[in-house]
C-alpha cells in the first residue's frame, strides 16, 4: 500500500525520489507524486496511474531542488486521480501520508468552518491544512515547527506514517508514525524517511526503524525523535537490502525470479536451522525445552493464512494439540476466547499487515503471559518487534505482489517447527525425526526438477482460454494448497477461481462444472488418494477438463486426464512444498498469456498496512 519517501540531499533529489518510488511500486498503488523544495518554494508534480506517467511528466519538465517528498498512493478515500494523489499542500508545507485518518470528517468540517479550502477528497489532506493552521502565516523557526507538528499529530486519530516538508524555516523532514511503517535512512548523498528499507536500496547505508508513537525530524546534521513528549534514542543499523538483491536478475518478472529462488531459500532455511537432528531457531530460543501448550492459535492473512492452514494438519497429527486458524481481520473482531496455556503463531511476509498486527496486540493485551511467536520475512518489522519471538523466514526480499517464495519458506519453517516441538516434547522418536528431516533435504533437488518443468506448465495455458472460472481441489494438507492455487490464479490473471476441499465439492461447486471450468486436482499419495481420485472422476463425468498434480506412479494415473503434472514423491511435510511450484507457474503463465501486470496486479497491495 501507499509508499512514502522523503529526502534531504547534498545535491538534487528528483532522481532519488523517483528511484525510491520505483522500488516501492511493488507495494501496490494507483497514482504517484513528488514535491520538491527550491529557494523557499514547494513545487508538486502528480499523476494518476503508473509511475511511468509521472516520470514522463518530469522528463519534460524536471523539478530542481535538494529536498523533497514523494508518494505512491493506493486509493482509500477518493478515486485514483491527480487531485487525490499525494503530496498534499498547506500554506508553506507539503505532506505525504500512509494510513487512514479516522476523524478526518470532523477535522475537515472544522477547517472548512475556519475558511480553509480543500483540493482533494482524501482523508490525508487534513494533515497539511491543520499543520499550516497551527503554524499560522508567519515563518517560524524549528522550535515553533516542533510544537505545531506535535499539535497537528495529536489531533489525528487512526493510523499514519507521515512525512512533512516545509518551504522555509528549516532543512528537515518532519515525521510521525503510528500503526503504519516508517523508517529513517542516512547515506553519503543525504538523509531519508521511507516506508520500507527496499525503497532506500542504493541510497542509504544505515536505517533506523521508528517505533509506534515516534515523532520528530531529521536533517543532514541531526535527528531528533520524541515519544510521549520525551526525547528518545533509537538504534541505527546497517542497511538490510542491497541494490543488487532487489533487481530482477535477468528474469522477466519479479514473481518469476522469486519462483526460481525457492530451492535456494529452502536450502538456506535448512542450513540455518538444522544441524543433524537439532533444530534451532536463534531468535526464538524460548522454544528450546518447550512444553506443549494446550492450544495453538494461528492468525494470518492471504497466502500466509494458507500456510497456517497446512500447518494445522501437521500440528494436530504430530503434536495432538488443538489448533485454531483464522484470518486476522475476523480474529481481531470476534471476541476470541483465548484462555491460558495458549500460543499464538502469526505468519506474515511483510510483518506490517495491519490486521495481523492488531490480532497480535489483542492476544497480548488479553493474555500477556501467553507466548506469541511470529514467522516473518522481515525481522525488523512491527510484527517481529512486538512478538515474544521471531523465526525469520530467510526468503530474502519478495517484490512480486503475489507471494511465492515467502509462502514455501513459511511451509518449510512450519514443518521444522512441528518437528522441533514434536522431538523436544518426546512425541516423535529420533528415527522418525531423522526420516522427516531427510525428506525435507530432498525438497531442494525436487524443487529444481519441478522448476525444469516450467515449459510443460506453460503449455497448459490454452486450457484457461474462454473459461468462466477454475476450480482447485485437494484434501488434507493439499486442501489449503488448492486455496492457494486458486488465490494465485485470481490475483494475477483476474480469472475467477475457487479452491475447495475435494470432499465438499458436491455441496455447491459441482453445479458450476462444465467444459468451460478447468479443474486442477491435487492428488498426493499421502493424503486420501483414492477419495481424491473419486472426486476427479465425478468432475470428469460432468465434462470438465482436468489438470492433475500428483506423485502417483505413471501406471496408476487415471485415464482421460487432460494434463498431468508429476510431483516428486513426498512425505507428509514435503508434498505441499512441491505442489506449490506448479501452482505458481500455472498462475504465472496464465497471467502472462492474458497480458496482465504480473508483478503489480490491479488493486492489490503487497503490504496491506490499512485494515
Ligand atoms: C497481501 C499480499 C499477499 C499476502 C497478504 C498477507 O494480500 O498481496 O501476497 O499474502 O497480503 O501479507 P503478509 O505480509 O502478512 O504475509
Amino acid at each position: 500500500m501507499c509508499g512514502i519517501i522523503g529526502v534531504v540531499g547534498r545535491g538534487e533529489v528528483q532522481s532519488s525520489l523517483l528511484d525510491a518510488l520505483k522500488r516501492m511500486e511493488y507495494r501496490g498503488y494507483d497514482s504517484a507524486g513528488i514535491c520538491v523544495r527550491n529557494s523557499g518554494f514547494l513545487t508538486c508534480r502528480k499523476e494518476a496511474g503508473k509511475l511511468f506517467n509521472l516520470e514522463q511528466s518530469l522528463a519534460k519538465s524536471p523539478l530542481a531542488g535538494s529536498a523533497g517528498i514523494g508518494h505512491t498512493r493506493w486509493a482509500t478515500h477518493g478515486i485514483p486521480s491527480r487531485e487525490n494523489a499525494h503530496p498534499h499542500l498547506g500554506a508553506g508545507v507539503a505532506v505525504v501520508h500512509n494510513g487512514i485518518i479516522e476523524n478526518h470528517e470532523s477535522l475537515r468540517k472544522k477547517l472548512i468552518a475556519d475558511g480553509v479550502n480543500f483540493q482533494s477528497e482524501t482523508d490525508s489532506e487534513v494533515i497539511p491544512l491543520l499543520l499550516s493552521t497551527e503554524l499560522g502565516a508567519a515563518e517560524f523557526g524549528t522550535v515553533e515547527m516542533a510544537e505545531a507538528w506535535q499539535c497537528t499529530v495529536e489531533q489525528l486519530e487512526g493510523t499514519y506514517a507521515i512525512v512533512a516538508l516545509r518551504a522555509k524555516g528549516d532543512d528537515c523532514l518532519w515525521f510521525a508514525r503510528r500503526g503504519s511503517p516508517l523508517l529513517l535512512g542516512r547515506g553519503a548523498a543525504g538523509v531519508y524517511a521511507a516506508s520500507d528499507a527496499l525503497a532506500l536500496a542504493g541510497l542509504a547505508d544505515e536505517v533506523l526503524y521508528l517505533e509506534d508513537g515516534d515523532i520528530g525530524c531529521i536533517s543532514l546534521s541531526n535527528v531528533e525523535i520524541h515519544q510521549h513528549g520525551a526525547q528518545v534514542e533509537r538504534c541505527w543499523q546497517s542497511m538490510p537490502v542491497s541494490e543488487q538483491s532487489s533487481g530482477k536478475a535477468g528474469f522477466d518478472h519479479f514473481m518469476q525470479k522469486e519462483i526460481f529462488e525457492q530451492p535456494r531459500v529452502i536450502a538456506d532455511i535448512l542450513n540455518a536451522y538444522v544441524q543433524g537432528v537439532d533444530i534451532t531457531f536463534p531468535e526464538a530460543s524460548l522454544l528450546d525445552d518447550a512444553v506443549l501448550p494446550n492450544r495453538i492459535v494461528m492468525v494470518a492473512c492471504g497466502t500466509s493464512y494458507h500456510a497456517a492452514l497446512t500447518a494445522r494438519y501437521w500440528l494436530e497429527r504430530y503434536l495432538q494439540v488443538s489448533v485454531e486458524v483464522d484470518v486476522a481481520s475476523e480474529y481481531r473482531y470476534r471476541n476470541p476466547v483465548i484462555g491460558p496455556d495458549t500460543w499464538l503463531i502469526t505468519l506474515s511476509q511483510s510483518g506490517e499487515t495491519a490486521d495481523t498486527l492488531e490480532a497480535l496486540r489483542l492476544f497480548k493485551s488479553n493474555t500477556p503471559d501467553n507466548l506469541a511467536l511470529t514467522l516473518c520475512n522481515v525481522p525488523e518489522s512491527s510484527l517481529a518487534r512486538e512478538s515474544d519471538g521471531t523465526i525469520p523466514l530467510l526468503a530474502g526480499v519478495e517484490v512480486g505482489v503475489a507471494s511465492t517464495k515467502a509462502y514455501t519458506a513459511q511451509l518449510a519453517v512450519l514443518a521444522l517447527l512441528v518437528l522441533k516441538i514434536a522431538y523436544e516434547c518426546r512425541v516423535m522418536s529420533e528415527a522418525d525425526t531423522k526420516r522427516h528431516l531427510a525428506a525435507m533435504r530432498q525438497v531442494v533437488d525436487g524443487m529444481h526438477v519441478l522448476l525444469g518443468h516450467a515449459d510443460q506448465v506453460q503449455a497448459l495455458t490454452p486450457l484457461f482460454d474462454d473459461i468462466h472460472g477454475a476450480l482447485f481441489l485437494g484434501r488434507g494438507p493439499c486442501f489449503p494448497l488448492a486455496l492457494e492455487g486458486a488465490l494465485k490464479l485470481k490475483e494475477i490473471s483476474y480469472l475467477h477461481a475457487e479452491g475447495y476441499a475435494a470432499g465438499e465439492m458436491k455441496h455447491g461447486p459441482i453445479a458450476l462444472i462444465d467444459s468451460r471450468l478447468p479443474v486442477v486436482v491435487l492428488a498426493a499419495r499421502k493424503y486420501h488418494l483414492q477419495k481424491v481420485l473419486s472426486n476427479l472422476r465425478e468432475v470428469q463425468a460432468r465434462g470438465a477438463k482436468v489438470i492433475l498434480l500428483t506423485d502417483m506412479a505413471d501406471q496408476d494415473i487415471p485415464d482421460n486426464v487432460d494434463a498431468v503434472i508429476p510431483l516428486p514423491e513426498g512425505d507428509s511435510f514435503t508434498t505441499p512444498l512441491f505442489a506449490a511450484i506448479p501452482l505458481q507457474f500455472l498462475a504465472y503463465y496464465v497471467a502472462r498469456s492474458r497480458g496482465t501486470d504480473v508483478d503489480q496486479p490491479r488493486n492489490l497491495a503487497k503490504s496491506v498496512t490499512v485494515e
